[in-house]
């Protein structure tokens, strides 16, 4: 019975990867791949950003007896696709991000498993990774602290919090990397920095509806900082402002938690000022028990511009999102698909090839919502959902990294 189900599952590619596989008999013929040779380096490479000490994975894979003491839950995440996270539909795009498994790593993972678990021989194994202990972008120049320790209850909903810090800036500062650090990485959520332009709105929720340049980084779990090249940075300006928003989730216990943004400035010649784009639709209200309510927003692009990412932000209603560029001949290309977004899971997907598109070019963005009682997650399929910063209220936003054509802000620019 259990060898059947992996039969079906393992599909054609098994055969390439392991030659003596039999299909009549179903008996797998894992018994050659080890722990050592073959395991160690997809789990080096696929899992360990998350399942080592201080990763955000509540248990480590670091080592043989780890992986084999979790052995029947790995086989079940890797064959539903659960683990590593990843919701990008694999037709649409390429990402430098992309953490999912390859049909050969999962026969590899499965095929262990499955054969017996073997753990080979010691030299066979893979050198170890190097993990930062401290900050992914190296030593920061600046550190900013949120303003106070939080506490997090061991139960219930925390709202969204928002921290106002000055950032005392006496001219505009160019940034070349920039990390958001949790000092306690089990209990956020995620947490969208936005710079507060001393010249705009001193109000900081309209810094998040400041639909433009005015979020500046983001932590979740699972993303690592945004990678600039040399030459790209984000602009803070003169005397602005740091908004924290910072979403926690209980996790049955009392937490605390006071998060750090570490910033690195930019040294050589700034050529490229990376910005963020958001689309929103603020303005729905997705029916009850609807379980499929599409809400779509649509931004013009005052220049041409070059598109390093996109991050899509709903919550627990969720289901999909889609990024569609229409150009100014007419043509439309299908940027970027989420066919099953996952809240728990705040991902952004980073084109491996930048895209560069004309002024005049639209994005449209295609959110949809499931409101049923089919959706495990849905707070409440009896009620008629509006935006709102609680997970149980919604939010359509997509982001996007950008720079505009010639690397400076057209006047019309979104920000
Ligand atoms: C981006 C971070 C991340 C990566 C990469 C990742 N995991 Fe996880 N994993 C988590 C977190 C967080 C949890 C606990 C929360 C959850 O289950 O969603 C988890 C849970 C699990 C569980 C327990 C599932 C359950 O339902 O309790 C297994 C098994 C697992 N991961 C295996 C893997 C394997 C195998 C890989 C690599 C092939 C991997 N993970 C990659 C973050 C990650």
């Amino acid at each position: 019975m259990k060898t059947k189900s992996i039969v079906a599952v393992l599909s054609v590619s098994v055969a390439l990867v392991l030659p003596a596989f039999s299909a009549e008999t179903g008996a797998a013929p894992n018994k050659g791949i080890t722990y050592s040779k073959d395991v160690a380096p997809v789990i080096q490479e696929r899992c360990q950003d998350c399942h080592r000490s201080g990763g955000i994975a509540p248990f480590s894979l670091m080592n043989y007896r780890q992986a084999k003491g979790w052995a029947k839950m790995i086989r079940e995440v890797v064959l539903d696709g659960r683990m590593p996270p990843w919701h990008a539909d694999p037709k649409v795009g390429k990402w430098s991000n992309d953490m999912s498994l390859s049909q050969a790593q999962k026969d590899t993972l499965v095929g262990w498993i499955d054969g017996g678990l073997a753990k080979g021989d010691d030299a066979d194994l893979p050198a170890p990774r190097e993990f930062y202990e401290d900050w992914g972008i190296g030593k920061p120049d600046l550190v900013f602290e949120m303003p106070e320790e939080v506490t997090i209850p061991a139960t219930g909903v925390m709202p969204y919090e928002h921290y106002v810090l000055p950032t005392n800036f006496e001219e505009d500062t160019y940034v070349s990397s920039m990390e958001l650090k949790p000092s306690n990485p089990r209990v956020v959520h995620h947490i969208i920095m936005f710079v507060q332009d001393p010249s705009g709105s001193k109000d900081a929720k309209d810094a998040f509806l400041g639909i433009g340049g005015a979020m500046l980084d983001v932590f979740a779990p699972g993303t690592n900082p945004f990678p600039l090249t040399a030459g790209q940075a984000r602009k803070i300006p003169k005397g602005a402002k740091l908004v924290w928003q910072v979403h926690y989730t209980p996790t049955g216990r009392v937490e605390k938690d006071r998060s750090k943004f570490g910033l690195i400035l930019a040294k050589g010649p700034v050529t490229e000022e990376i910005r963020t784009a958001t689309v929103i639709n603020t303005g729905f209200r997705i029916p009850a028990n609807e379980a499929n309510y599409k809400v779509e927003a649509e931004m013009n692009f005052p220049d041409s511009a070059t598109i390093y990412s996109f991050t899509p932000h709903m919550h627990y209603r969720g289901k999909a999102m889609d990024f569609v560029l229409k150009y100014p001949d007419g043509r439309e290309e299908l940027a970027c698909s989420i066919p099953r977004y996952d809240f728990n899971w705040q991902l952004d997907y980073r084109l491996a090839e930048p895209l560069r598109v004309p002024k005049g070019t639209t994005v449209k963005v295609v959110a949809h919502f499931d409101n049923s009682d089919k959706n495990p997650y849905n707070p409440d399929p009896t009620k008629s959902v509006t935006w709102g910063e609680q997970t149980w209220e919604e939010m359509m936003m997509g982001g996007m990294f950008l720079s505009w054509g010639s690397g400076e802000a057209p006047a019309a620019s979104t920000d």
